[in-house]
Order: C-alpha cells, then structure tokens, then sequence
C-alpha cells in the first residue's frame, strides 16, 4: 500500500528520503510528496502520479534541515490527486499515514463544527488537524500523538513532525508495518522510520519493528518507544542479512523478469534447510520458539490455510499435497472470507497461514482470530520478522530475497516446494511415509530447480508469441487436480499485468458453463501432464476445439494427441504430480509478463495493485 520514508540525521534527507520511495514505489504510486524543515520551516512539495513528477518538482529545491517525511500514495479515501497526497500539513504539524481511519466521519463533523478548514478529501489530513490542535494546548508533539492515538480507531501508521521542534519525529502504528532504522554505525545517531525496510537498506541493516499501538519517540540523538499507555517499551534490534543490491534490477528489463529468473535458485533456497543431500531426507528444522513440529504434526486432526490472491492459490496446492500425502482433512480459507465466517477451528487444528509479504492484512487477522480460538499458527511467509511472521507460533521462509514486482512470481514457487516438504514432514511425522517414498520424493524435489531452468528457456517463445496472443478477446485456463490452481494463478497473473479478461476453471466444470464462451476469439490454456487425469482433460478440450476455441497446451514431453491439438504446444520434463505445478507456472507467468509487456503496460507495476495489502 502507501510507502512512507521518514529521516533524522546529518545526511541530505532529501535525498535520503526520494531515494527510500523509489524502493517502495512498487507499494503504492498514485501520487508523492515529501515534507522537509527548511529554515524552520515546513517546505511542502507533492505531485500527482508517479514519483518521477515528485523528483522533477524538487530537483532544485534546497532544503537545509535535517528532518524530513515522504509518502507514496496508493489512494483510499479521496481521488488520486495532488490535493490528496501526503504529506498532510496542518498548522505548524505535517504527517503521512497509512491505512484506513475508521471513525473519520465523526472525527470530521467535530472538526468542521469547531472551525477547521478541511483541504483535502482523505482521512489522514484529519489526523493532523487533531495533533495540531493538542499540540497548540501542550506544545508537545509527543503528548499530542499520544492523547490523538486514543481516539482514532482503524489500521494505521503514521509519522508525525513539528517544524517548530525540526530534530524530533513521533510515530505510532496500529496495524499497517512501520519501522525504525538505526545507524549501522552505532557511535552516529541517524534515524529512519520506514513502511518497509527496503527503503532503508542502503543505509542500514539494523531495524526496530514496531508493534501495534506503540509509539516511537526520536529527539536529537535518542530514540525512545512507548506503548498506547505511555509507558516506556525496551525494544530488540533486529539485524538484516539482506542488502541494498537485492532491491535492484541487476540488468534485467523489469523486476518481475529478473524474479522469474531467479526462481531456481529461491526454490533450492527455500527446500534447503529441511532435506538432508545426503540421505535424501526431510529434516524438521523448526524455527519456532515453542513449537515441536514433529509432536505437533503427529497430533493434528486438521489443517486450515489462511491466505489471499496468488498465496492462496499455493494454498490450495497444499490442500491436494497434505491429503493425499498424509491423509490429514484440508480447509482452505481466502482470508477475507475467514475472518468473517465465524470459522470452527476443531481442537487440534493447525492453520497455516501463507503470506509472501507476512503483512496482509486480511491473511494477519485470520490469523489472529485462529490464534484466540486456541489453534497452534504456522506461518509461511518470505519476510522474516513480518507482522505475520512474528505472531506466528512455528515459521517456514520462502528464502525468495526481496520480490519487488507486484505480481508474485518466485514466491509462489518457493511456497509450492515448501508445502512438498511440509506435506512430507506431516506424513513423517505420523510414520506414514515410507523411507523408499520419502527418497522418491526428496530426490524429485531436488531436480526442481534445474527443471525451471529447462522451462525458462521458454521465455524466447513467448516474446516471440505476444504479439499473436494479443489477438484474443479473453482467455480460460483449465487444469485438473494439483493444476487447477495453477489454472488459477495463470489467469490472475494474466488479469493483473496484461489487464485481459481470463478465467480460471477446473477442466471438468467447462460443461456447466464456461463452454457458453467458447468461439474462435477465445483462446484455451490449458496445463495437461500426462497423469491419469489426462485423458479426461484431452476429451474436455477436444469440446471446446469443435466450438471453435483455440488451445494453448502445457503438456509433459512429446505429447501427440495434444500437440495436434493446439495451436502453441509447450514440453515440460516430467516430473511427479506433487511437484509438477511448480514447474507448469512458470510458462504462465512468462506468458503473462510477455504479453503484458508487449502491450506497453507496467509490468512491475500495474494500475490500481498494490505489492503489499496491509488495508481491508
Ligand atoms: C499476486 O500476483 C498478487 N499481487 C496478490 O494476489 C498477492 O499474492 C496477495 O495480495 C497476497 O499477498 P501476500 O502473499 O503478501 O499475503
């Protein structure tokens, strides 16, 4: 969603402060601003779109303070304009803000009825009509943002400053991430406060994660932090082994192509810490603090996953993997949906939530509602030490590095190869799983990464091919079993970056409904391994071939009957059922990104999405 970059320190904030929203662009970009103290005073610059109008309003502006706060903004309440951007500035009191204010109706009546001139349409401008108004009675910034932050109610973080005190910055968070930087130097004072640490990595790799409802203090050289109560909060600093060159494209034309092509490597990445090379065995690595795995495992009666979007398709995935591998019953939840439904979690249940940033919101709530109702939450998440991932009791990591583009790629893979392993642990643990099959599978496991490699290669015939796509009026995918999922996530990438209209279905549901659409404008991808299921599959196509549909294939090998079939026919290598979806996306997001591409859109940033979902 909204990024937000606030600095304290000797350094240029500035510039400190574009450079930090250029990495969180990706969050949120319909509009940009910064609030800089120059000659004590507050000097105010926002744009409307991208940030490059941002950075050519202030490239030749001078600003000789050493505070400032910067926001990209993913609009909520109110249009997308320069009116609307933050930072918001009130009196003497400039903030950003992200996330959602709730009682904002009320907050306004009340302003409006004592006088307040309201100059934007967004909940967060009230905000700063409210700590201007605390702050001309106590002259306080910090006793200010803690008597406002008791009468907001939403998800929000925000990042206060007074240009009459210009070495202080005061933020609190109740609900979307925010975060404090430190000096990596530990003998200099700098501080950052940041929605996300990317925009801060270049400079630091040491960082404080707030929790909701706390407030953090910085004043000249120290930083104190407090909960809503007031009172004094001793924080961990954590260190990051991530580093500024992660965040960059390293040559490739777009983020997303550069995650494609890093998937080999995130997918032996995130399977690494849990197969022993050289038996060929799932170890129970647990990186929980209190969660045995292996006792837990033994013990469950059911699984739920929690999850959102393309996450929750990998969860669907995993639903396929844990029953017909352990034979363990398996919910899938949309968060969304969860939360709401009023669930029935049975006594030993495990939910496992799947979250590549571990802060949307929705998938954050599941889990808290599953952790109240006594339910043990494992987490799978790419972002160590995330919302998610911090109040899960056991954890698993993607170990994808920093996914940048907005349509998750290399998350998705590394997910599906941490639910084989999962599945096999859960199997493992129960004495379900023999040691001949435990080999079969850790071996095939193994071969993954060099098998996406095979797939990549790919890539060439969907750039050639984009242009001729480009023809179709929409297009469904089909897949049957594990692949129905894939189907799935084929078509949401599809959907997000190349903005046409594509269906995900389950290959036998075509005759009750979807073959309506078929004609020749529609085009039919559909991923067919050879398995049992896919004679089924051919017979099912072979319908929507004779309604004129035109068929883009994803098969194993020489595969005849299809290949005559289609008009564009892809060879997988052959793998087992468990991890052929992970092989068979990743031509679907080639076609997806080349398509998108080819049609001139953003591919790392297509219009209205946003990278991390951290509002309702
Ligand atoms: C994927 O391409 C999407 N951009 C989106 O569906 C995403 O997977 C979803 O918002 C969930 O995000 P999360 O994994 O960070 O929780």
């Amino acid at each position: 969603m909204c990024g937000i970059v606030g600095y304290l320190g000797e350094k240029n904030p500035k510039t400190v402060i574009i450079d930090g929203l250029k990495k969180l662009e990706y969050r949120g970009y319909d509009s940009a601003g910064v609030a800089i103290i120059h000659n004590g005073k507050t000097k105010r610059i926002r744009a409307q779109g991208k940030l490059k109008a941002l950075e050519e309003k202030v490239l030749n502006e001078d600003f000789n303070g050493h505070v400032g706060i910067g926001h990209t903004r993913w609009a909520t309440h109110g249009a997308p304009n320069e009116r609307n951007a933050h930072p918001h500035q009130v009196g003497e009191v400039s903030l950003v803000h992200n996330g959602i204010i709730e009682n904002y109706l009320e907050i306004k009546a009340e302003l409006i009825k004592e006088g307040a001139v309201i100059s934007s349409d967004t909940d967060s401008e009230l905000v700063a009509h409210l700590i201007w108004k605390e702050l001309q009675k106590n002259q306080n910034l910090l006793l200010s943002v803690q008597i406002v932050l008791k009468k907001i109610i939403g998800a929000f973080s925000i990042v206060a400053l007074w240009e009459k005190s210009p070495n202080e910055l005061v933020a609190f968070k109740d609900g979307p991430p925010l975060i404090v930087g430190l000096s990596k130097d530990t003998e200099k004072s700098e501080f950052f406060v940041v929605s996300d640490v990317q925009a801060a990595l270049v400079h630091t790799n040491r960082f404080v994660y707030l929790n909701d409802r706390e407030v953090v203090h910085i004043k000249d050289k120290a930083v104190n932090y407090y909960n809503a109560d007031g009172a004094t909060l001793k924080k961990e600093i954590t260190v990051l082994n991530w580093t500024a060159d992660m965040v960059e494209k390293m040559g490739y034309r777009h983020f997303m192509l550069k995650e494609l092509y890093e998937q080999p490597r995130s997918v032996a990445a995130a399977i690494a810490p849990y197969i022993d090379t050289d038996t060929h065995a799932v170890k129970f690595n647990d990186q929980g603090k209190s969660f045995n795995s292996e006792t837990i495992f033994k013990s469950i009666e059911r699984v739920i996953f929690v999850a959102c979007g393309t996450s929750f398709y990998a969860s669907m995935i995993g639903k396929y993997l844990i029953e017909q591998i352990c034979r363990v019953p398996v919910d899938t939840d949309i968060a969304s949906e969860f939360r709401y439904r009023r669930p029935v979690i049975p006594k030993n249940s495990l939910v496992i939530s799947v979250s590549q940033s571990g802060e949307t919101a929705d998938t954050l709530a599941a889990v808290r509602l599953a952790k109240e109702q006594g339910a043990q939450v494992l987490s799978i998440t790419n972002v160590a030490q995330s919302s998610i991932d911090r109040e899960a009791d056991a954890h698993m990591y993607m170990n994808s590095g920093v996914e940048i583009g907005v349509a998750s790629t290399k998350a998705f893979t590394s997910t599906l190869a941490l639910l084989n392993v999962l599945a096999l642990q859960i199997s493992k643990a129960r004495g379900s799983l023999s040691p001949v099959s435990e080999k079969e599978y850790v071996q095939n496991l193994l071969t993954i990464p060099s098998q996406i490699e095979v797939v990549l290669a790919y890539d060439k015939y969907f750039s050639e091919a984009a242009k001729e796509l480009q023809k179709y009026k929409g297009f469904l995918y089909l897949g049957r079993g594990v692949n129905y999922p894939i189907a799935l996530e084929g078509a949401l990438k599809l959907k997000e970056l190349a903005y046409m209209h594509a269906e995900g279905y389950a290959a036998g549901e075509m005759k009750h409904g979807p073959l309506a659409l078929i004609d020749e404008s529609m085009a039919i991808v559909v991923v067919a391994p050879s398995d049992e299921l896919l004679d089924k599959t051919v017979s099912n196509l072979q319908e929507a071939k004779a309604r004129g549909g035109k068929i883009i294939s994803i098969g194993t090998g020489e595969n005849k009957a299809l290949k005559d079939m289609s008009e564009y026919y892809l060879s997988l290598p052959g793998s087992l059922w468990t991890t052929n979806p992970i092989i068979a996306v990743v031509p679907l997001q080639l076609m997806a990104y080349h398509l998108a591409d080819s049609l001139g859109y953003d591919v790392d940033q297509p219009r209205n999405l946003a990278k991390s979902v951290t509002v309702e």
